[in-house]
């Protein structure tokens, strides 16, 4: 994968994600044929979700608290044009495409599509404000295409002051548009629950993160893994945009349950596991970031699986080298990764992954949230960027 062609796996993927009932699962296509489902168009939901930032943005930056602050208008502006563009939309897309799939038809309504797809922005917001943070912390250079955030003119580390900033924007967008509504105190749980959530799971992500002058290899462990996959990714990427859609939908919280919240959990698995092997394998032109978890030490999935399949000499290797910012300990460690054949073990792990979730999926009785989590997981499996 590391070297193929970008334009190519650009467009393959585009045509992969061109509609919401596209080829990739069978499972999917089979129970499609006879569904009551609406036939939901996501490149048009897409359209319609971007059409409502400017609203988004004039919400925010004409709140009452920025009266008489042009200034700072203007950077809170700056700020969320920049780092919002160029993501992928999909927490965002969630929310609209999930109130859409989960109403029935009778109850449908337009406001109620609005309202979700303001609230997939305040995810994207959510999403962002992590990202922001995130780059910081693990000294990376590039995100989304462009210079992360806190490479800026006239930022650096006050970027952890706009992290903070985009994030009570969000909060703000939420108190503006749903604080009379009777949604408001469940939107505020959810966030809220998913932002304590992040942030251990950030935590986690740096104190078992590998050094050789802590010599703490047994931190790279697989239980490890998983729990920095649920902590950092389920909650805000997953449970947070369906429970949202769910609590736009009448009687939703009787569609919120527990199979429910171990399907997020485990997209949340397979997604961790793709981002860390991309950090590796990825082509930097189409994910748009620079791997940096060899530097950082990180107990990713590619580091702990090429552990349990490395030799001796091999394991003494990955202790010397892993961790460190020189070019070519990174190589070496790249080297070791085909060596113990991460590409296969890779694909192996991700086609279980993929065929374990459609079991799951399929003992959901709800068909709207059935055609739902199967979107979802089909636009995931064998993503690129
Ligand atoms: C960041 O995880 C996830 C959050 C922002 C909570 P990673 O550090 O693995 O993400 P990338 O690889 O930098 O995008
Ligand atoms: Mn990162
Ligand atoms: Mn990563």
């Amino acid at each position: 994968m590391r070297d193929c062609c970008p334009l190519v796996t650009i467009m393959a993927s585009l045509l992969r994600r061109s509609t919401l009932y596209c080829s990739q699962s069978r499972q999917l296509q089979k129970s499609a044929a006879a569904s009551s489902v609406p036939n939901f168009n996501l490149n048009a939901e897409r359209k319609a979700f971007k059409a409502v930032l400017p609203e988004v943005l004039d919400t925010v930056v004409g709140g009452p608290k920025l009266t008489g602050l042009p200034d700072v208008r203007r950077w809170i502006r700056q700020l969320l044009e920049y780092t919002l563009f160029g993501g992928k939309l999909g927490r965002g897309l969630m929310v609209s495409a999930g109130y859409r799939m989960f109403e029935e038809p009778y109850n449908y309504s337009e406001e109620m599509q609005h309202s979700a797809r303001i609230l997939g922005w305040c995810i994207e917001m959510l999403q962002t404000s992590y990202l922001v943070a995130d780059d910081v912390i693990d000294g990376a250079t590039v995100r989304r295409g462009k210079p992360c955030w806190h490479l800026r003119p006239n930022v650096g580390i006050s970027a952890i002051k706009d992290f903070v900033l985009i994030q009570q924007c969000m909060m703000e967008m939420l108190d503006t548009v749903f604080g009379n509504t009777p949604i408001y105190l469940d939107l505020l749980r959810y966030f809220n629950e998913s932002m304590y959530r992040t942030a251990l799971g950030e935590h986690l992500d740096c104190s078992t993160a590998y050094s050789k002058e802590k010599n703490n290899i047994d931190m790279l462990h697989m239980d490890h893994v998983n729990a920095i996959a649920i902590n950092k990714l389920a909650y805000y990427s997953f449970k947070l945009p369906i429970f949202v859609a769910l609590l736009l939908v009448r009687n939703g919280k009787e569609k919120a349950s527990q199979e429910l919240i171990n399907i997020c959990m485990n997209l949340a698995g397979l997604v961790q596991y793709q981002d860390d092997y991309m950090d590796a394998y990825g082509n930097e032109i189409v994910t748009g970031k620079t791997g940096r978890d060899i530097q950082e030490g990180k107990c990713s999935w590619v580091a702990v699986t090429a552990l349990q399949h490395c030799n001796d000499a091999q394991r003494s290797i990955f202790k010397q080298y892993y961790g460190s910012n020189d070019p070519e300990h990174v190589k070496r460690i790249k080297r070791l990764y085909d060596e113990v054949h991460l590409p296969q073990l890779y694909e192996a792990c991700e086609r279980t992954s993929h065929d374990d979730i459609v079991r799951q999926i399929q003992a959901i009785e709800h068909e709207g949230v059935r055609h739902f989590l199967l979107e979802v997981l089909n636009v995931t499996y064998k993503r690129v960027y």
